[in-house]
């Protein structure tokens, strides 16, 4: 286990494990990490999805990045090392959601490889589905849902991805949604139809 600041803790196993809570769930505890610009469309497809699920009855929660900065993650920026201290606090969540039998959607621009990794590493093999939301940044500005990229091109946002700081595509994404060309219904079919084949949503567990 990592060294922690803390020295004299013990961990403890749970009496109930995550084989315990999928069974009981009929699903598998996953994520659906999606990736991407902002305004690409990782919130509104993952809500998407999310809808189908519930309505199938599955158990399920949407982690939003702009919403996760309201609170756990109130205290961290856009510099480059905020950043990553944001999704490694992000990942060990998922962790614990995914423990905890959930299919967890999440909605992070986490824009470098590395950060993304080490948050696959922390899930089981096959845990973890990377879904690449790409869209071409001209789209994202088009859009501009928040008004964030007017600002950023008129210099009012510092480090703003895709202007003035990087994001690093996925080279080998579980899932990639055209998010520029398809519609948010057929982005979504497409991710529920790979759970499925993946066996995530498999009721005899
Ligand atoms: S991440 O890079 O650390 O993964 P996160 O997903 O938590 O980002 O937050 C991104 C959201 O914060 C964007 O959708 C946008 O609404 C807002 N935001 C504010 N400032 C910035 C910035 N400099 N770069 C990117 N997004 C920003």
């Amino acid at each position: 286990m990592e060294k922690t600041k803390s020295s004299n803790t013990v961990w403890h196993n749970a009496a109930i494990t995550k084989r315990d809570r999928e069974k009981r769930f009929g699903q598998r505890g996953v994520v659906l990490w999606f990736t991407g610009l902002s305004g690409s469309g990782k919130s509104t497809v993952a809500n998407a999805v999310e809808n189908r699920l519930f309505e199938m009855g599955y158990h399920t929660y949407v982690l939003d990045g702009d919403n996760v900065r309201h609170g756990l993650n109130s205290d961290l920026g856009f510099s480059e090392t905020d950043r990553t201290e944001n999704i490694r606090r992000l990942s060990e969540l998922v962790h614990l959601f995914t423990d905890a039998g959930l299919i967890v959607l999440s909605a992070f621009i986490s824009p470098y490889r590395k950060d993304r990794e080490n948050a696959r590493k922390l899930l089981n093999t096959g845990d973890f589905f990377e879904v690449f939301c790409r869209c071409d940044i001209s789209e994202c500005e088009k859009r501009d849902p928040k008004g964030l990229y007017n600002k950023a091109r008129a210099g009012e946002i510092p480090e703003f991805t895709g202007i003035s700081s990087s994001y690093e595509k996925p080279e080998n994404p579980e899932i990639i949604i055209n998010t520029d060309k398809d519609r948010v219904e057929k982005c979504a079919e497409k991710i529920i139809a790979h759970l499925k084949k993946e066996g995530v949503l498999n009721r005899n567990i």
